[in-house]
């Protein structure tokens, strides 16, 4: 589809311009469904789902989101296939390799959250070189979840918590709040997440921001992530602004 550009137009989709999701998480899952449908290897369905993010991030860049969170890879993921593995690691390195330039154009900052030392070295370098490379655009933030883990981030969290307090002879630091667990968040800084999308029908969360989707809205959709489209996001979007967000409260 063409993209909606005015704002009459995201009028007639019932979309409210100044009521976008700041962030939109996404679980982009669906892939292997979508190659075995087509009798063709998931790696193939992987590399569908990467062509798929590319207008994703130019929809919601020029919708004004301000954080696209996408799950790329879980903590999980490591005990699929080798072969399906690492052809996972070699598309996230010709996508840095190929977009990058692209997404800094658009002004995109790409960012990554997870624990991203496990991740072939090779890949580590191409991530940090394309988060270096964009990291003066403010547009929107690209976030990466790879090798993310909603639980492991929380203990990843605590733990780094307790190394800088105690080499600092401040432990225990008395009652912690809220405020200072997320301070150690990966997602440290950025907004919760307004939106989480799941592709493909699966009505779970895989262990995906366990934190930070508290008071996520949350749309599932059948559609599996190779053909999700600029549309579907639209329609997820509309669905969101439908809503009511109370908040835990009375109306
Ligand atoms: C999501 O697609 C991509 C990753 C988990 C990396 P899947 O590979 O999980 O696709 P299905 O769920 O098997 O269809
Ligand atoms: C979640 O999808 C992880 C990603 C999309 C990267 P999975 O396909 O791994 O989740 P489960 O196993 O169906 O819960
Ligand atoms: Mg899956």
């Amino acid at each position: 589809m063409n993209l909606p550009t005015s704002e009459s137009e995201l009028e007639a989709l019932g979309i409210d311009p100044a009521r976008v999701p700041r962030h939109i998480a996404i679980i982009m899952d669906g892939n292997g469904r979508w190659a075995k449908a087509r009798n063709l290897p998931r790696a193939l369905g992987h590399r569908q789902g990467v062509l798929a993010l590319k207008p994703i991030v130019k929809a919601t860049v020029s919708l004004g989101v301000q954080v696209l969170t996408v799950y790329a890879f879980s903590t999980e993921n490591w005990i699929r296939p080798q072969a399906e593995v690492d052809a996972l690691m070699d598309l996230l390195m010709e996508f840095l390799r190929k977009e990058t330039q692209e997404l800094k154009d658009q002004g995109v900052s790409i960012r990554a959250i997870g624990d991203v030392s496990a991740l072939p070295k090779r890949a580590q370098e191409a991530l940090n070189e394309a988060m270096e490379t964009t990291s003066d655009q403010c547009r929107m933030i690209l976030n990466l979840a790879l090798n993310y883990g909603g639980r492991d981030e929380l203990v990843r969290a605590v733990n780094r918590w307790l190394a800088s307090v105690s080499m600092e002879g401040r432990w225990p630091p008395g009652e912690i709040s809220e405020a200072d667990l997320a301070k150690h968040l990966d997602t440290r800084g950025l907004p919760d997440p307004d939106l989480l999308i799941r592709s493909s029908g699966e009505e779970r969360i895989s262990n995906f921001m366990l934190w930070q989707i508290a008071y996520t809205e949350i749309y599932v959709t059948r559609t599996l992530w190779p053909d999700f489209t600029p549309t579907t996001l639209l329609e997820a979007i509309s669905d969101f602004q439908r809503r009511t967000r109370r908040f835990g409260a009375a109306e």
